[in-house]
């Protein structure tokens, strides 16, 4: 880390930097996508499941599975106090925010006339729930116009009206980088008494949020990006919405009791969180995903956002000495993100070609990144960029990975 030295020793906790694959070492600028995982949650994870392979919950309430809630319980009140929430009670795990989203787009009690308005900035795990929401009917949709990489907050406000149910904003995109200061759009929002879902995904990982400050109704973030086992995450819901939500993934653990009256069923849902967790929970990533913030807080997010900070100005200076490269985005606005997109104007410059060249080109490593529309297309079609090329960083970014990429780079265009 830059700073301060010997946190946390990043090579032990990230052994996947150290490994080789085809004899070639890797050069890791793709944490946008995926993180790479951290060793002590994985350690966790394995742990839990080892030792407390039971359920959760009011299933089963025998010593084992009580021993299971505890340790869930735990990740749960660990994760809504990293946050910022008011209560563990405020915390739903999921499988990640494509889950999240989905569960907001179905769960909300949309009625007729209701509107949606979508930053351009958002996700397909955002745009399509909405999407198909709009083609059934049952919504309608509005996007907001994207102006210097960012959503067009004057437009926005002449979009809002008391038709608006819900606005959706990203916090960081995750093809342009940068953030997006979005205390104004919920605030804007709720004078129109609209509910609001923010994408953290890009966030979380790098910044330190608090959900209680942004006055956020909802949040989802995926554990994966930031060093946590695949399929976990969490959509953390204000606790006075979970009596107006109407939960959309019913099953095992979300009703309070189903009776039989006159030959007629009836079921009474919980209403709050539980409703949103229907089914046997993935415990151990909950476990392993409170090891992971852990790990991040004991570095500090003064010190993780001073790296990353440095990383993508660095980044940003080094290919801004490439003629033919663009970089998206607002220059020094960048390194509030932890993501740096060009795109390329040399017509004879493939993106295709370019990714195998980074994986070919030397005997000593190869280079991951991502290229491409990045499953933003809301941003690809309204800023008319095709695809790019995007480097994304974590904790364990370097200097040299720009300075190896920047190498690569160098050598494709010179061979075209
Ligand atoms: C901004 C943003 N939102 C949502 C997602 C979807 O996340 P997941 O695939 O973890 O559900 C991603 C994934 O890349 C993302 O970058």
């Amino acid at each position: 880390m830059a700073g301060k030295k010997n946190i946390l020793p990043l090579k032990k906790e990230f052994p996947a930097i150290s490994d080789k694959i085809s004899k070639k070492a890797i050069v890791y600028l793709d944490s946008a996508c995926t993180a790479l995982k951290m060793k002590s949650a994985a350690n966790e994870q394995r742990d839990f499941l080892l030792k407390l392979g039971a359920c959760a919950g009011n299933r089963s309430v025998h010593l084992l599975s009580r021993e299971v809630e505890t340790e869930f319980y735990s990740a749960r009140k660990a994760i809504a106090g990293f946050i910022g929430a008011k209560s563990p009670e405020e915390i739903v795990f999921t499988s990640g925010t494509t889950e999240g989203a989905n569960l907001v787009a179905m769960s909300f009690p949309f009625k007729k006339g209701d509107e949606v308005i979508l930053s351009p900035l958002e996700h397909n795990s955002v745009f399509l729930p909405f999407y198909r929401l709009s083609k059934r009917g049952k919504i309608k949709l509005k996007i907001i116009p994207l102006k210097d990489f960012k959503p067009d907050f004057s437009a926005y406000k002449k979009m809002l009206t008391f038709k608006t149910a819900l606005v959706c904003v990203t916090r960081a995109s995750n093809i342009f980088g940068g953030a997006v200061d979005i205390k104004k759009f919920i605030s804007a929002a709720h004078k129109k008494k609209a509910k609001v879902f923010i994408d953290a995904a890009q966030y979380i990982p790098t910044h330190k949020e608090n959900v209680g400050d942004l006055n956020a109704d909802m949040l989802a973030f995926s554990g994966h990006k930031m060093g946590a086992p695949f399929g976990t995450g969490v959509l953390y819901v204000k606790k006075n919405l979970f009596g107006f939500l109407k939960p959309s993934k019913l099953g095992g653990g979300t009703v309070k009791k189903i009776i039989r009256e006159n030959g007629l069923y009836k079921v009474d849902f919980f209403k709050s969180n539980a409703a949103y967790e229907a089914g046997i929970q993935n415990y151990s990533g909950a476990v392993a995903l409170k090891k992971s913030f852990e790990l991040l807080h004991k570095i500090g997010y003064k010190n993780i956002r001073a790296h990353i900070r440095k990383i993508v100005e660095y980044a940003r200076l080094k290919l801004s000495s490439f003629k033919e490269i663009k970089i998206m985005g607002n220059g020094k606005e960048l390194s509030e993100g932890s993501i740096i997109s060009f795109v390329c104007e040399n017509p004879r410059f493939s993106v295709i070609d370019f990714n195998i060249f980074l994986q070919e080109y030397s005997s000593e490593y190869f280079v991951a990144v991502r290229c491409g529309r990045h499953c933003a297309d809301l941003a690809v079609l309204n800023s008319g960029v095709k695809s790019t090329v995007r480097l994304s960083f974590f904790i364990y970014s370097s200097k040299r990975d720009i300075d190896i990429f920047c190498d690569a780079l160098g050598a494709y265009l010179k061979s075209l």
